[in-house]
């Protein structure tokens, strides 16, 4: 209901009497992060900031809030970070995978459960706005933060965000969809200012923004980069016109917290709504800058309206919920499913499913297998009652089973262990200090020590790992590397050394359960993944980390790849079954704005399992330049040992246009589209139709 524009607009008026009634300092007010920071030097910032990071008294572990007016009936914003979970509170929250593994779901009902658990949460700890919908769009994988996204594709990015931003909001939580626009570099995510030709925009790096607005997301939160010379966050092109104009966003826009609002009179004429997490260059400089005529009162009043029309939509007769929701065995269990259902087989010769009968003895090889292995330690960094490790569920899984850890530092201890075991799992990839949000060890050494950033060595493992695997993955025939990471790990130097692969990304605090269950065919592994896997880095488009400009091309990832005839290691949506599934029959015709592409789906193996039917829109008579074929629908489907099923799936007409830059519009080609259907982006995993529109 709250995610219904026509709801949210119906209380214009009443925000609109609340407005009339303010002062200029109260509307202000409601349009800043309730510390004020006004007094304060730069490192006496800096020194606070620490204060807000230190110890037990982490980062976000109540929520922050903005604004409110008690006495207007206008409650405050009280903001919550995500996206695997609630921020807030202290080891007691629900940790869900990482988004990038539940992009690998690409089930968008489940994410949709995902969203109500932490709506559900959200509120037991008192907050109304969660900013975990994170839906930037990693042009080079070596993104930090790419763990915080769903994947590498427009389409199924604004689905999965779309999918959680339905679900909190069902729970009346206001859900921020970050970071508007084109954050996809970490490290230099102050000072970096992208560029791009129009294309590349609209149809590659905007159009999941508009599918979570398009879902009724109630905020959206401007990034701290530069769009072609201007701060994200002052950029009257990105939030007055596409936002606010084109798109008739109807919510309000908050500032990435404390540097994201650079300059009083260019944020608020840009269309910032809201100076987060502190008042600094909003609050008494933004009074001045309007009553010395820099800032049209206009500009505030529209702030002020958006603001309360808002949160009076969310917090009138909310629903409530107490702590006894948080890290509920309802919410594990799908913090667990979610695991379960992201996790992907990427290679498997005569290995898996384990057999418990013949695995008696069982050989851990890895630093990270003891590890709590899920995620960053930047502003996502969820602190859940407990986590279980791959070593924890492996011993559970299988109680006749010895488990022997070995952390791989001594590869002749591994090899001889590897040598003795029934069955061998490394447990390899990247932790917080590798990959994640930048926080500097050097500059903040009370914070975590953690450093994360941009991967700063390359899109592989480290060099110890890699040559763990080549040297003792070929001693025993029954090995299995699983991968731990937030987006494509290069396999190349190692891929034939061992025999099984599973990407585990940052799987939750129900991670190591669900991996085990996969180890041992309990569950029937459906993962795909929402990223290609390159032979080689050259690949794929390269970003310089420290760049102050850097220019994005229109192709990246699959697309990329296949417009220049390159053969992946792996394709994009691939992930392998212990069943098989067979497509048949695919058909396409056109029903009033859609597409609808049907196909049989046959589960031709022996056990029952999920596929995730894939269709992608092919350009193959199109007179511009456009990818080879681009995902335009997905859905998973569940089958039984030989069941077939029929499945039609819609495909936008909206989704198969290309944006002209002469005429600056979109445009929806006279032509016929060829559709691909299968489970996997690769040509020999799909069958085709087409349709002439
Ligand atoms: C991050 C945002 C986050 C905010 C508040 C910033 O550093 O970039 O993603 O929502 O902090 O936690």
């Amino acid at each position: 209901m709250r995610a219904n524009k026509e709801y949210r607009l119906s209380f214009t008026e009443e925000a609109r009497k609340i407005v009339e009634k303010l002062t200029l300092e109260q509307k202000v007010w409601l349009m800043c992060g309730n510390i004020d920071v006004t007094q304060k030097t730069s490192q006496q910032l800096g020194e606070f900031m620490m204060t807000i990071l230190e110890g037990e008294n982490h980062y976000n572990i109540t929520p922050y809030a903005a604004g409110g007016l008690e006495e207007e009936g206008v409650p405050p914003m009280l903001f919550v970070d995500g996206p695997r979970g609630v921020v807030c509170g202290n080891w007691l929250s629900t940790c869900f995978p990482v988004s990038m593994a539940r992009g690998a779901s690409f089930d968008t009902d489940l994410e949709e459960r995902v969203g109500r658990c932490i709506g559900r949460e959200v509120r037991a700890f008192g907050g109304n706005l969660f900013a975990g919908v994170c839906i930037n769009l990693p042009y080079n994988p070596g993104w930090g933060r790419s763990q915080e996204t769903y994947g590498e594709e427009t389409y199924q990015i604004g689905q999965m965000g779309a999918a959680l931003v339905r679900g909190v909001q069902e729970e009346d939580v206001m859900a921020c969809v970050k970071h508007f626009a084109f954050n996809q570099m970490e490290n230099a995510r102050f000072k970096v200012s992208v560029t791009c030709d129009q294309r590349t925009e609209k149809e590659v790096f905007l159009p999941h923004f508009k599918d979570c607005l398009d879902a009724g997301a109630a905020s959206v939160m401007s990034s701290y980069n530069k769009y072609n010379g201007v701060h994200c966050g002052h950029n009257r092109y990105l939030l007055r016109q596409v936002l606010k104009d084109e798109w008739d966003f109807d919510g309000f826009v908050m500032s990435d917290f404390c540097w994201g609002v650079k300059d009083t009179v260019e944020a608020a004429n840009g269309g910032q709504d809201m100076e987060m997490l502190w008042t600094q260059h909003f609050g008494p400089k933004l009074v001045k800058a309007v009553e010395d005529g820099f800032v049209p009162m206009a500009y505030i009043d529209e702030a002020a309206l958006r603001i309360i029309r808002t949160i009076l939509a969310f917090d009138k007769d909310h629903k409530e919920y107490d702590m006894s929701v948080v890290a509920c065995p309802e919410h594990i269990a799908v913090a667990k499913e979610a695991a379960e259902k992201g996790i992907t087989l990427l290679k498997n010769k005569d290995v898996l499913p384990l057999c418990r009968e013949k695995t008696k003895k069982l050989a851990l090889i890895g630093k990270l297998a003891g590890e709590a292995v899920i995620g960053d330690h930047g502003s996502s960094w969820v602190r859940p009652p407990y986590v279980v490790t791959p070593k924890e569920g492996l011993e559970k899984a299988n109680q006749d089973c010895q488990v022997v850890w070995n952390d791989g530092s001594d590869l002749e201890s591994a090899k001889k262990l590897a040598a003795e075991a029934d069955a061998v799992v490394f447990v390899v990839g990247y932790t917080h200090d590798d990959e994640g949000e930048y926080v500097s060890a050097e500059e903040n050494t009370n914070y975590t020590g953690s450093v994360g950033g941009d991967r700063k060595f390359s899109l592989g493992l480290h060099e110890d790992e890699i040559r763990l695997l080549q040297e003792v993955g070929p001693v025993n025939p029954k090995s299995t590397a699983v991968l731990i990471g937030g987006n494509t790990i290069l396999m190349t130097p190692w891929y034939d050394s061992v025999n099984s692969v599973i990407m585990a990304y940052y799987p939750g605090m129900e991670g190591g359960t669900a991996l085990a269950e996969i180890l041992y065919g309990d569950v029937n592994p459906s993962g795909k993944l929402p990223y290609v896997v390159p032979v080689s880095e050259k690949d794929l488009p390269q970003v310089d980390w420290e760049a102050t400009d850097q220019y994005y091309e229109y192709y990246h990832g699959y697309t990329r790849l296949e417009k220049k005839g390159i053969q992946p290691l792996l394709p994009y949506g691939f992930g392998l079954s212990y069943t098989t599934f067979g497509f048949s029959d695919a058909a396409a015709r056109k029903q009033e704005d859609q597409v609808l592409v049907s196909v049989k789906v046959k589960n031709t193996g022996g056990r029952d399992g999920d596929e995730v039917v894939q269709v992608y829109a092919g350009f193959e008579n199109s007179g511009v330049d456009r990818p080879v074929k681009q995902l335009r629908g997905f859905q998973r489907v569940s089958l039984k040992a030989g069941e077939e099923k029929q499945v039609e799936i819609p495909v936008s007409l909206e989704k198969l246009k290309w944006y002209d830059p002469v005429c600056r519009e979109w445009k929806l080609e006279a032509m016929e589209y060829t559709f691909y259907v299968g489970s996997s982006s690769a040509n020999e995993d799909l069958i085709t139709t087409a349709i002439q529109l």
